[in-house]
């Protein structure tokens, strides 16, 4: 098959590109650049021995998107290209329904020049907003706490009217939950620009003496240690997610949502934990405010994805550690070095 992806030269871009290399498919990657290097596609080159189309577009130039859309014609689409700061969606919510919601809108128009229907869309746990009906699964009411989880909502929403008003669409929605870890060769991962945001890779740049310690949002949570609890899931795992629904989609029309994550719950301790043991370096914390909008606990109830698509995850915390930290240590300045 010859997919597009958009946002190919991201962090969970660059390992699914690599899989579908690694399965035979014929790939072709779109990507701005605006949170990537395009150093990703040439390590993924060096990992798979094969070269790989990349175009240097924004979904937002609508022209040059449908000729590109004319020149490939591809078959399925998989749509990783989006913002993904939920902080800088508060202070910047235009700029993130421009990019969200109007780049899904032209891609879509993309599609439709040549009659590609199949879709891949990266969709979060955030659609389930703050709800603590624990395990989540796919029929949990959704909602958005932020401007960034509204415009995974509102894509969710027109691509299930764009399934009514024509049925020859095949659309995945795969609601990821937190996607850690890096492809065992340490050549490629994710490569946050600034202070991380979310907690694996802030942990990844203390154990490396990056930065001095790790704040703890919160240890009075209801929970077993007192931090939230998140379901870690390794980006190989997820990966093979993306491989998994284009199958389903090349057989089934209609639009449907899975859960990517492991149904495993694992604390903020657990995580300094286990880095201090992987890395051998003693990860400093201290227990500070919780952090504004975070939820007690978040995790999956995967069962939907083993059923329709024969998909669960298969690496633990462990794993997913030991790799991130052979990532880390090989590239203390991502791509850069
Ligand atoms: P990433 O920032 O590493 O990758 C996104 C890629 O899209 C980047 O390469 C960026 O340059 C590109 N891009 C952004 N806007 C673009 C535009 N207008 N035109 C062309 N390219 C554009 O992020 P990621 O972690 O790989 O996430 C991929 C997708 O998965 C995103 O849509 C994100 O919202 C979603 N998601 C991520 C997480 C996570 O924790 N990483 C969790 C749930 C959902
Ligand atoms: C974040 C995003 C969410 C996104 C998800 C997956 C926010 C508010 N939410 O959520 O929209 O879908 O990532 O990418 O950004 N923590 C610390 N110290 C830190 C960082 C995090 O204690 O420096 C804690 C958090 O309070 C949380 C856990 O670690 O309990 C995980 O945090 P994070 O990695 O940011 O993921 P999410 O909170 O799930």
């Amino acid at each position: 098959m010859h997919v597009l992806v958009t946002g190919g030269a991201g962090y969970i871009g660059s390992h699914t590109v690599l899989l579908l290399l690694e399965e035979g498919h014929t790939v072709s990657v779109l990507d701005n650049f605006s949170n990537s290097s395009p150093e990703s596609i040439r390590r993924v080159e060096k990992i798979s021995g094969q070269s790989v189309a990349t175009y240097k577009l924004d979904l937002l130039d609508r022209e040059r998107l449908i000729d590109l859309f004319g020149q490939l014609r591809p078959d399925a689409v998989i749509h990783f290209a989006g913002l993904k700061a939920v902080g800088e969606s508060v202070a910047e919510p235009l700029r993130y329904y421009r990019n969200n919601v109007a780049g899904t809108l032209n891609l879509l128009d993309g599609m439709m020049s040549t009659n590609c229907k199949k879709l891949v869309f990266s969709s979060s746990a955030t659609v389930y907003g703050d709800s603590n009906k624990l395990p989540l699964s796919e029929t949990t009411e959704r909602s958005a706490t932020n401007p960034y989880g509204r415009t995974k909502l509102h894509i969710e929403e027109m691509l299930e009217e764009l399934g009514i008003s024509d049925p020859d669409w095949s659309i995945a929605n795969l609601r990821y939950f937190n996607p850690v870890g890096a492809h065992e060769s340490g050549l490629i991962g994710e490569d946050p620009q600034g202070i991380p945001n979310n907690l694996m890779p802030y942990v990844a740049q203390v154990a490396i003496g990056k930065r001095e310690q790790v704040n703890v949002f919160g240890a009075d949570y209801a929970t077993s240690d007192g931090t939230g609890v998140r379901d870690y899931i390794h980006v190989l795992d997820l990966a093979a997610g993306h491989l998994a629904a284009l199958e389903y989609l090349s057989i089934q029309r209609g639009v449907n949502a899975w859960n990517l994550g492991t149904g495993h719950g694992t604390s903020v301790l657990e995580v300094i934990e286990a880095f201090s043991r992987v890395s051998g370096q003693e990860v400093a914390y201290q227990v500070v405010e919780r952090r504004p909008g975070d939820v007690a606990e978040c995790y999956a109830n995967p069962e939907k994805a083993m059923l329709d698509l024969g998909w669960k995850a298969e690496r633990g915390l462990e794993q997913m550690v030991e790799d991130m930290w052979r990532w880390q240590v090989k590239n203390p300045d991502g791509f850069l070095n």
